[in-house]
């Protein structure tokens, strides 16, 4: 009888112990989800918010986008064309931080880890005398355009495969617009291509309805010319 009772007690207590266990972890759980909750609030909160930031926060460190999946991105001639060209310059400027640990970009500049830039836009690749380029650069055999430097700014070694310049690339097509009018800026001058965007379905309707008038009305005169003979 004493035994029982005592292993009915030491049961108790063990239940009375995973009882209060249970209440436990309920709480832990529950303090987790609310935590998560909370968590979830503050990333929408924040994105909400980084909409409206500054378009260039300083000095962001770049992530190249995946290519494929999400919205296609604009061209290079509408990239461009997105802002005005000294306004597109300044912008340069700023994503231009990003290669200056490598390029100067002044007339007669030096050459450090890599060359230097004045008027790089229009040149053969690699046509600075005073560099010594990897083979891979010069043997490419290119010249500078408003496309070539698009796709080597995003991908240097995607482009070139063996070339010296260790860069991850800008994600961005903004980003190298802006710095491909900034190298632009700097001694070369290329003439930046026209951006015209298409045109909406609407007005091409709208002409082909006022095509369909005239010719209304020169079957209206023509019938009233063979009225009049009549
Ligand atoms: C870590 C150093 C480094 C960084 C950062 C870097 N570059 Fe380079 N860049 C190089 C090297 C090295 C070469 C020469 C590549 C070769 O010979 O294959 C080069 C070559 C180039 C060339 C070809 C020059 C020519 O004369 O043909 C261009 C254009 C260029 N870089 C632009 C940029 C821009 C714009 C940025 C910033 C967005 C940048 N680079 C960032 C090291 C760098």
């Amino acid at each position: 009888m004493t035994q029982e009772n005592s292993s009915d007690m030491t049961q108790e207590t063990e239940n009375g112990g995973s009882d209060l266990f249970n209440t436990a972890a309920g709480w832990v759980l529950f303090a987790a989800g609310l935590g998560l909750g909370l968590s979830i609030l503050a990333d929408k909160y924040f994105h909400g918010y980084s909409a409206e930031m500054p378009e260039n926060p300083g000095y962001a460190i770049e992530v190249v986008e995946e290519d494929g999946g999400g919205p296609a991105e604009m061209t290079m001639a509408e990239a461009l064309n997105m802002m005005d060209q000294s306004e597109l310059v300044a912008k340069g400027e700023k994503v231009f931080a990003k290669c200056q640990s490598c390029h100067t970009v002044d007339a007669g500049g030096a050459n450090g880890v890599g060359p230097n830039l004045h008027g790089v836009m229009g040149k053969a690749f690699g046509a600075n005398a005073g560099f010594n380029y990897s083979s891979a650069l010069t043997g490419a055999g290119g010249t500078w355009g408003w496309d070539e430097m698009n796709d080597w700014l995003k991908n240097p070694k995607g482009y070139i495969n063996g070339t010296s310049m260790s860069f991850a690339g800008l994600g961005k097509i903004e980003d190298r617009a802006a710095v491909s009018m900034y190298l632009n800026a700097n001694g070369s001058g290329l003439a930046v291509p026209e951006f015209v965007a298409a045109v909406a379905e609407g007005e091409g309707e709208g002409e082909e309805g006022e095509v369909a008038e005239a010719e209304a009305d020169q079957n209206a005169a023509a019938e009233t010319e063979e009225a009049v003979a009549e």
